[in-house]
């Protein structure tokens, strides 16, 4: 058996189902292109039947990809699968991923008994096949489905074509001991099961995810299916960079090799935080602010002696450069570009320009512009899509001990400037409302979170907003040393991006909804 492990990246299709972190198309592609130059393997790229959006991404994606096999999500159905293969196709190596609900719970919803399913997965592999010569197969719910029927449906998908099985905990339910055991009896019991690839893919409800995935590959498994900062539908996904940095840190108890860069982890980490609109915990395994700062005497005692002492891994490894110097108002254009290269973003000519102007009206604000500062400030800059239908074009507040707080604010809506002025109980309750006067929507703010992206009262504010309508969700962020104009900025990217979800059914709404009734 094999000692490489092939990493599968399902940012964009598993990770883009928690609710609230649609991306934007460019958003999309942009995340895929760091992707393969990381060396993920195989990108999960959409679910192209899902939506039109979805779909144009995929295509998209696969033309670009340059090493990684690009793979499409298709339910068990000849149409979706069909879907899937016209996205994929233009990949150089295009993979058709292919599933069914194989537990219990799943059958009945799906009103399929143990022989129908069976008949189901032959004939939905085999089509697949006859398309591709790379499929996948998931027999979801995996760790809920009897044994006997697990094995007896991993040998029909083997025998129909598929290359690769993958064993999800969609519900994040087992523990890393049963994780290796099914992977292990799969191997014994299924013919057949030697000679193609076994996939793990856990899900986080208690916490276990990355300890499944990797107990998985102790047992045989060579594919670990997992996600940019966890991200994922509830509690996340297994996260790329943990397990990738448990395989390197502990390589002499797991002698595992995988292709990834790990230089271009914390790089790739920061920017699906600002595009997805979570942002990442403090204390986040590796790729969290705290991840690698020390605060106590001891230990920063014992750094000083001896970074072993308390560090398993060098900040470098996962592409972190040592404490870097702030720009401020007199720094130039070269210097700005300079420092985005370090930070791993490379501008063309005409990004750069804007960069430099929204770079410098910070500086005039803010006496030390430090790297997360622009790491937000590119977030903002990047984060106003061309095609937006509702802009901020000003906002005045009044604000203070004698109340009511009034908000007077002019919004661009599909290009024509609209305004308003309203009172509030407090100044960004009034904001919110301005914006809800200008653009009447019937969303519900889900969550309003503030926090300061570095230290001091001159320190820019990152707002993050959730909006919830019908059931659809969509996040948006924004930083501003005003934090009202902050809250505002990210309150209206939330609208547009829920606007575009208007039009766009989310993926999990149609996995529910599928009736294996036709399979033509
Ligand atoms: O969690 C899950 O079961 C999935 C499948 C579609 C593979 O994401
Ligand atoms: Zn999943």
């Amino acid at each position: 058996m094999s000692d490489q492990v092939l990493i599968f990246d399902t940012t964009l299709r598993d990770g883009e189902q928690s609710p609230g972190a649609t991306m934007s198309h460019n958003e999309k592609l942009e995340i895929a292109t760091l992707l393969d130059e990381m060396g993920v393997d195989i990108i999960e790229a959409g679910f192209p039947i899902a939506s039109e959006g979805d779909f144009e991404a995929v295509s998209e994606i696969a033309k670009n990809s340059k090493n990684s096999v690009i793979c499409g999500l298709a339910r068990a159905s000849f149409k979706d699968i069909d879907r899937c293969m016209e996205a994929v196709k233009h990949a150089a190596r295009p993979r058709i991923h292919t599933f069914i609900g194989t537990s219990p719970l799943h059958r009945d919803i799906t009103a399929l008994d143990m022989d129908g399913m069976a008949d189901r997965i032959h004939e939905t592999v085999t089509h697949a096949r006859n398309l591709c010569d790379n499929v996948q197969w998931s027999p979801m719910d995996a760790i809920r489905t009897e044994h006997d029927y697990l094995c007896r449906v991993v040998e029909i998908a083997i025998k129909a074509g598929a290359t690769t099985i993958n064993i999800p905990d969609t519900v994040g339910y087992t523990i890393p001991r049963e994780s290796s055991d099914i992977i292990r009896m799969l191997l014994e019991r299924v013919p057949g099961a030697d000679e193609i690839v076994f996939a793990t893919h856990c899900h986080n409800d208690l916490g276990m995810a990355t300890a499944n995935s990797l107990a998985a590959v102790e047992a045989g498994a060579r594919q670990i299916e997992c996600t940019i900062n966890g991200l994922g539908e509830r509690a996340g996904n297994t996260a790329l960079e943990e397990v990738v940095m448990a395989l390197k840190v502990r390589n002499d108890i797991m002698p595992y090799a995988t292709r990834i860069d790990t230089t271009k982890i914390m790089n790739i980490s920061r920017r699906v935080a600002q595009v997805s609109g979570f942002p990442v915990q403090f204390n986040k395994a590796i790729v969290g602010k705290n991840a690698f700062a020390h605060e106590s005497g001891i230990h920063q005692d014992g750094m000083l002696k001896n970074s072993e002492t308390f560090e398993i891994m060098r900040p470098a490894d996962v592409g972190l450069s040592g404490t870097s110097l702030p720009l401020g108002k007199h720094s130039g254009r070269a210097a700005l570009r300079a420092k985005l290269e370090e930070l791993g973003y490379e501008l063309a000519d005409n990004q750069l320009k804007d960069v430099f102007v929204r770079f410098k009206e910070l500086a005039d604000r803010k006496k030390e512009v430090f790297d997360d500062d622009l790491i937000a400030l590119l977030r903002d800059t990047a984060g106003g899509e061309q095609n937006d239908r509702v802009k901020l074009k000003s906002l005045k507040v009044i604000c203070g001990t004698e109340g009511p707080q009034q908000a007077s604010m002019a919004l661009d809506v599909d290009g024509v400037e609209k305004s308003a002025n309203v009172t509030g109980d407090g100044p960004v309750d009034a904001t919110f409302k301005a914006i809800k006067e200008i653009f009447p929507m019937t969303s519900r703010l889900q969550l309003y979170q503030v926090h300061a992206v570095t230290e001091g009262t001159d320190a820019q504010a990152t707002v993050s907003v959730r909006l919830e309508e019908d059931g659809k969700i969509a996040t948006g962020q924004s930083s501003d040393t005003d934090t009202v104009v902050a809250s505002a900025k990210a309150y209206i990217n939330a609208l547009n991006r829920l606007l575009v979800r208007r039009e766009k059914s989310a993926p999990g709404a149609d996995v529910k909804e599928v009736k294996y009734t036709d399979a033509s």
